[in-house]
């Protein structure tokens, strides 16, 4: 299997191959989900939820960004790793915005970033691609704005909110965005803005006729259940699963089931009888 570039989103586009994208946060995940030839693995800061059990994505910091896309990047050879940008990292200047975009491809080995937003950080969006770096942008329900937002809802219900939303998804691939991802938006409104850009549209919950569809594993794989969205699909219900094993590992151990006999490493009589 060859290596998922930006190029290849573009190629994906023209010639009508939907693109897969799953979110990942620690090597082994990462490693699996290359290995089942997933085209690109975002390091979405839905890890403050799913793995490090805040509330919302605004606690995310830099530090934990950098700490999950290295372990994400040393377990994938084939998908283009993804990482996001975290609140306020890209909110204060140009300048830092481009330090800290730089610190996840530099030190981190994620091959691009993505940005919540449209109109209101076009300047830092074009100031990433005259850097080189490959950005995502991300719109609709932008989990950062949530406080501005009133809660996680659909967006782009109104004729305003989607007129805006078209607005930024076009200055969006004006300014060099590769692709963008469309959240909880209609399915309708997701259609027009895929058949009007010539960059793909990733969805999630944003209906059948995005270009790719990205999910967070823990969602997909049902461990994660705080919360589960109307856009999810369970593919695996693992969270019982995992729960069961671990109820047998602790029942075995009280039985004296486990370990066995085949789980244990063996030493020499002799050298047994000289300890005693
Ligand atoms: O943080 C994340 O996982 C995301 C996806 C939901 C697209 O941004």
């Amino acid at each position: 299997m060859s290596k998922f570039t930006t190029a290849s989103f573009l190629e994906s586009k023209r010639s009508g191959k939907k693109i897969s994208m799953l979110t990942a946060y620690d090597y082994t995940t990462a490693k699996l989900l290359d290995e089942a030839g997933v085209d690109s693995i975002l390091v979405g800061d839905s890890l403050g939820m799913v793995m490090l059990g805040y509330e919302n994505t605004l606690q995310v910091t830099m530090a934990d960004m950098l700490h999950h896309t290295k372990a994400v990047a040393r377990g994938t050879k084939n998908a283009l790793v993804i990482a996001d940008m975290p609140f306020l990292s890209y909110h204060v200047s140009i300048e830092k915005t481009i330090e800290n975009a730089g610190r996840l491809i530099q030190e981190a080995n994620a091959q691009a970033v993505k940005l919540e937003g449209g109109a209101e950080i076009i300047d830092r969006v074009e100031a990433l691609v005259k850097a080189q770096i490959p950005v995502v942008g991300h719109l609709g329900l932008t989990p950062q704005s949530v406080n501005m937002l009133g809660g996680f809802k659909v967006q782009g219900k109104s004729h305003q909110q989607a007129k805006k939303i078209i607005e930024d998804a076009r200055r969006l691939q004006e300014a060099g965005a590769f692709a963008i991802v469309l959240e909880c938006i209609p399915e309708g409104l997701a259609k027009l803005i895929s058949s009007e850009l010539e960059i793909p549209t990733i969805g999630i919950g944003a209906g059948r006729y995005c270009d790719g569809q990205v999910l967070v594993i823990q969602d997909m794989l049902g461990q994660y259940n705080n919360f589960t969205p109307k856009f999810v699909k369970k593919y695996a219900d693992l969270g019982p699963q995992i729960k069961k094993a671990v109820e047998d590992y602790k029942d075995e151990i009280q039985k004296g089931d486990f370990p066995e006999e085949r789980h244990t490493f063996s030493i020499d009589e002799s050298v047994l009888k000289k300890l005693y």
